[in-house]
């Protein structure tokens, strides 16, 4: 008799073990299927965690090589010991992974090592072993986008796999795509000490988050030193022994340039990732784009499988993925589980930090919907000013009529720590006038938030 499970979930990443957990907390019997050899997926393994240590370490370098002189900090003899870097990096990763491996002992979750596959409704196999679940969660994730002409060796042309890996600092490294990746991992090459090119299809940086937002933070970074190559396109990527020859191209075609590089890192997104799922033994739909189709309950179209995260629709985003992860726990133990898609944020931890939560100007804009917005600078907060932080600032829209808060966009210091507050508003339901009512202590980055909400009524204090 194959074992049976009231749950089994195939994936152990954000949405996989999350899932696990709760339906675990449920009462469900449940295993987990990991076929890597730790669990926490793409964001502890090999996204979210590593590139956030070494984004730590490399401002720390930078904070020190540069910036607190200004502070009459003077230290002497700065040295980069990259070897220490990348290994405090996989301290930090291990202590993470292992914490998941404790979270499903002491939940009672199975973890089954190795690749899952459908093999029918309710049934997954396991290697040789098959196993019965009433409900099985698809959680397998995304993988890079590849790009033609440029073939990723994970040494000299890198994805963010081997951007997080690499063993000296580059001269040059070029990026292809100036979205989230290429500007998080560009910046840490950057501040030890590589000179950076971002080639990007379009006309801006990030985009999809608002754009003012982005036209303020491509300044800064530019002023940083990067340097940006937009509406063009790479057509080829050729590694030789003296780097890699990169031919870039007018996106809209026309005279093609080489450029130069010791490392390549393509981040043009991620797609979602089923290989091996036996999604066709099981009769599950895709999606034009490759991804599960769900309804709004995460069901797929076979009765009883279900799937979240990156290989779903939405943005991927580890706290999407969590988030999602408990919804459909609670959805099969017969509770009402939900996601409020209007109320995730978005975090881009260069530094400054880009942050946003629900609707960009230019999306009202095209829906029609009549809005106000309030922003505040944090060149005139004075938390900012002691920081010797001010580059950024903080935008917020209201609904015209209700003052009912739309959107949120901060682009300075720890804005992804600043959002937080206005997810919660949109969550609630705020108006831009409960948040400039409510106190903020002063002198925190925290004012900002609330003079960009007495802005939206024309009545801000500071500015
Ligand atoms: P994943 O984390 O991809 O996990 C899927 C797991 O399923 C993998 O471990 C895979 O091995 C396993 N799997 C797949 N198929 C099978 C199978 N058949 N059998 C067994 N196991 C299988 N998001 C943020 O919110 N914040 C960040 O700061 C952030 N930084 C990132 C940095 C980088 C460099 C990258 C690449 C991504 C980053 N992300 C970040 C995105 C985040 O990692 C993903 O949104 C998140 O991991 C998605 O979770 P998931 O559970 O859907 O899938
Ligand atoms: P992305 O979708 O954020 O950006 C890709 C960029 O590449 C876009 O600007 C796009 O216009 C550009 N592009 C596409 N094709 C191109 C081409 N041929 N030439 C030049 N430019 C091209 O994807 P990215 O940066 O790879 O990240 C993947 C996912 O990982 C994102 O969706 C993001 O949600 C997630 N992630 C999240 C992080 C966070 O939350 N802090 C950090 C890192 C990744």
């Amino acid at each position: 008799m194959p074992e049976s499970f009231d749950v089994i979930v195939i994936g152990a990443g954000p949405g996989g073990y999350v899932a696990a957990i709760r339906a675990a907390q449920l009462g469900l019997k449940t295993a987990c299927v990991e076929k890597r050899e730790t669990l926490g997926g793409t964001c502890l393994n090999i996204g979210c965690i590593p590139s956030k240590a070494l984004l730590q370490s490399s401002e720390n370098f930078e904070e020190a090589a540069h910036k607190l002189a200004d502070h009459g900090v003077v230290v002497a003899g700065v040295k980069l010991d990259l070897a220490r870097m990348q290994a405090r990096k996989g301290e930090v990763v291990t202590a993470n992974v292992k914490g998941v491996e404790f979270l499903f002992r002491k939940n009672k979750v199975t973890w089954l090592k190795g690749t899952g596959r459908l093999t029918g409704p309710g049934k997954v196999a396991v290697g040789e072993e098959v196993y019965e679940a009433k409900h099985i969660i698809l959680a397998s994730g995304s993988e890079s986008v590849p790009l033609k002409g440029v073939p990723v060796d994970e040494t000299q042309i890198v994805t963010s796999t081997g951007a997080l890996e690499l063993g000296a600092v580059p001269k040059h490294l070029v990026v292809i795509g100036a979205g989230v990746i290429g500007l998080e991992l560009g910046s840490v090459w950057r501040r030890l000490g590589a000179e950076v090119t971002v080639v990007e299809f379009l006309d801006r940086i990030l985009p999809g988050m608002d754009g003012e937002t982005c036209k303020a933070f491509e300044r800064v970074l530019v002023k940083q030193g990067f340097k940006f190559k937009l509406k063009s396109k790479v057509t080829a990527a050729v590694p030789g022994a003296d780097g890699v020859t990169v031919t870039v191209e007018p996106a809209a075609g026309g005279a093609a340039e080489e450029l130069k590089a010791d490392v390549v890192l393509l981040a043009i997104g991620r797609r979602a990732y089923t290989e091996g799922l036996g999604l066709d033994a099981a009769g599950v739909a895709l999606d034009e784009r490759g991804r599960i189709k769900v309804d709004g309950h995460f069901a797929t179209n076979v009765p009883g499988i279900y799937a979240i995260g990156d290989v779903i629709t939405g943005p991927m985003l580890a706290h999407k993925a969590e988030e999602e992860g408990v919804a459909v726990a609670e959805i099969i133990a017969g509770q009402a589980g939900h996601v409020n898609y209007e109320a995730i944020p978005a975090v881009v931890y260069t530094w400054p930090e880009v942050a946003s939560v629900g609707a960009t100007e230019e999306q009202l804009k095209e829906a029609g919907t009549a809005y106000k917005a309030g922003k505040f600078p944090f060149t005139a907060n004075g938390r900012a000013r002691a920081m010797g932080d001010t580059d950024g600032f903080v935008k917020l829209i209201a609904d015209a009529k209700t003052d009912r808060l739309l959107g949120a966009h901060i682009v300075g210091p720890d804005a992804g720590t600043l959002i937080a507050e206005l997810a919660l508003a949109i969550e609630f339901g705020a108006s831009a006038e409960d948040v400039a009512r409510t106190s903020h202590a002063h002198p925190s980055l925290n004012e900002a938030v609330k003079e960009a909400a007495l802005a939206v009524a024309g009545r801000a204090i500071h500015i």
